[in-house]
Parts: C-alpha cells; sequence; structure tokens
C-alpha cells in the first residue's frame, strides 16, 4: 500500500472547505436566480491552475452593484428575506479555505449575473 497516497486529517479538511465553498456559491446562485425568474442557467468549471484547483460557478441571476461584488464575503450581509439566510455561508466558506492557503473571488458580470471562483491548493 502507498501510505503517502492516503489522506490526512488535513487533505480531508482541505477537500471539505474546497466542496464547501462551491456548494455555498451553487447555492447562491440558485437563490440568485430564483431572485429574477423562474429558472435559469448556472455553470460550474472545475480546473488545474498551477498548483491549485479552481472551481468557477457563473449564474444569470440578479448580479450585484457593485463589479467586484466585494459585499457578499461581510459578515451577516445578506439580501434574502428576513429569516432567509444569514449572511454568513460565504465569509465562512473563505475563512475555511484560506486557512489552506486558497482564496475565494465574486464579480458581477456585465451583461447580468454573477461569477466566483473557489481557489485552493491540490496539494
Ligand atoms: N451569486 C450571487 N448572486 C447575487 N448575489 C449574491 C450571490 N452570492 C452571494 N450574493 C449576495 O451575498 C449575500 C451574502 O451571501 P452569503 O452566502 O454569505 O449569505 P446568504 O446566502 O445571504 O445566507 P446563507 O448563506 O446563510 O443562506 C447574499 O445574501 C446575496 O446578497
Ligand atoms: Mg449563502
Amino acid at each position: 500500500m502507498d501510505f503517502t497516497r492516503v489522506p490526512t486529517s488535513a487533505h480531508r479538511r482541505r477537500r471539505q472547505s474546497a466542496h464547501s465553498g462551491l456548494f455555498e456559491s451553487v447555492s447562491n446562485a440558485e437563490q440568485a436566480i430564483r431572485e429574477v425568474r423562474e429558472s435559469g442557467r448556472i455553470q460550474i468549471r472545475l480546473s488545474q491552475s498551477g498548483e491549485n484547483v479552481v472551481a468557477t460557478v457563473q449564474d444569470d441571476g440578479v448580479g450585484s452593484p457593485r463589479s467586484d461584488a466585494q459585499t457578499f464575503f461581510d459578515p451577516f450581509y445578506t439580501t434574502k428575506r428576513p429569516g432567509g439566510g444569514t449572511g454568513l455561508g460565504l465569509s465562512i466558506c473563505l475563512s475555511l479555505i484560506r486557512e489552506h492557503g486558497g482564496t475565494i473571488q465574486a464579480d458581477s458580470l456585465p451583461g447580468g449575473g454573477s461569477a466566483s471562483a473557489s481557489i485552493c491548493p491540490s496539494q
């Protein structure tokens, strides 16, 4: 058995934080579409960029008034109806991913909608 390939708890934590960033982004994308219409398009792309795994989620939902969409990450910032969201989803995921040397970025798209990228080291 090749013990170098057995996931350590650090590997597992890194993978879980990358998963939580992707899950949160998809969940937000779905909610952003529902803000404006019944159905829409969510595109998910997974790629490797140097030593990082990059998960990009793009939607054609409500978008953001700020082009860099930086407010999405402010703790307790939410546009959900009262009781609909904590406003902590992205800020928690960002902290988790940063612990592993990664980050999450978000942008509003010129044609409407938003895109986010969860970037996490693969090793
Ligand atoms: N894809 C997106 N399109 C438009 N707005 C978004 C998108 N993702 C996040 N946001 C904005 O950022 C806010 C904060 O997102 P975050 O995930 O931190 O909390 P939340 O989704 O409001 O609550 P929770 O995650 O607890 O359900 C959202 O309420 C929304 O206004
Ligand atoms: Mg959320």
